[in-house]
């Protein structure tokens, strides 16, 4: 694609409860952002273009596409990086319950491994095919919308933007906003299309 859109996933109800990780429904502000979707891509993509929607194999995302009239294919490796021990915490209660572990991963983001679970290093391994899937493309007719997490969408944000390891788990990817990136030779332009939900 010489396009693609990426995003997370409406708010969840996991997002509202301020806890990490599980396999939560969307809140109702997720089910509106939701709803909202197919009317702001059926503008955003010129009439000829083929669109598929990749989405993970979480509720979240499958939830998040539902509306959207084009062909989906979920990735297991499109999953959010999995926290572990700590899945369906707060950061209070790790920060209680795991001290030692919240200050390790405050001093080192990128490497830091949870318990039972993934690092971000782990997880730019883990997105290697589908960075892959992505160059292999090159059907300029062809959009390619990503649906999924906060740390998966940093990953392949940064991939393109060349952000580098001590950036990478810090890029702001916010809720409820489309991020448009059309690779060139040597960058690519990016457009942040926020939903105001
Ligand atoms: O809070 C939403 C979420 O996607 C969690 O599931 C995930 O653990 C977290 O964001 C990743 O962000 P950070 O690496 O900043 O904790």
């Amino acid at each position: 694609p010489r396009t693609i859109y990426f995003t997370r996933h409406g708010e969840s109800q996991f997002n509202v409860q301020g806890r990490i990780g599980g396999d939560a429904y969307l809140s109702p502000r997720g089910e509106m952002f939701a709803k909202k979707l197919p009317a702001v891509f059926a503008k955003q993509i010129p009439e000829n273009q083929k669109v598929t929607i990749w989405t993970s194999t979480l509720k979240r995302t499958i939830q998040t596409s539902q509306y959207m009239p084009y062909p989906k294919v979920q990735f297991k490796c499109l999953d959010e990086l999995n926290s572990g021990v700590c899945d369906g915490f707060t950061y209070e209660q790790i920060e209680q319950q795991y001290p030692q572990d919240y200050a390790e991963r405050d001093k080192d983001k990128f490497n830091y491994r949870y318990k039972g679970g993934e690092s971000y290093r782990d997880l730019v391994q883990r997105l290697e095919p589908i960075i892959m899937e992505l160059e292999r493309f090159h059907d300029p007719d062809h959009t390619i919308v990503i649906i999924g997490h906060q740390a998966v969408i940093r990953c392949l944000y940064s991939y393109f933007m060349n952000y580098d390891h001590e950036e990478l788990p810090y890029v702001k990817i916010p809720l409820h906003t489309l991020i448009k990136v059309t690779p060139k030779a040597y960058n690519c332009d990016v457009e942040l299309i926020p939903l105001n939900i």
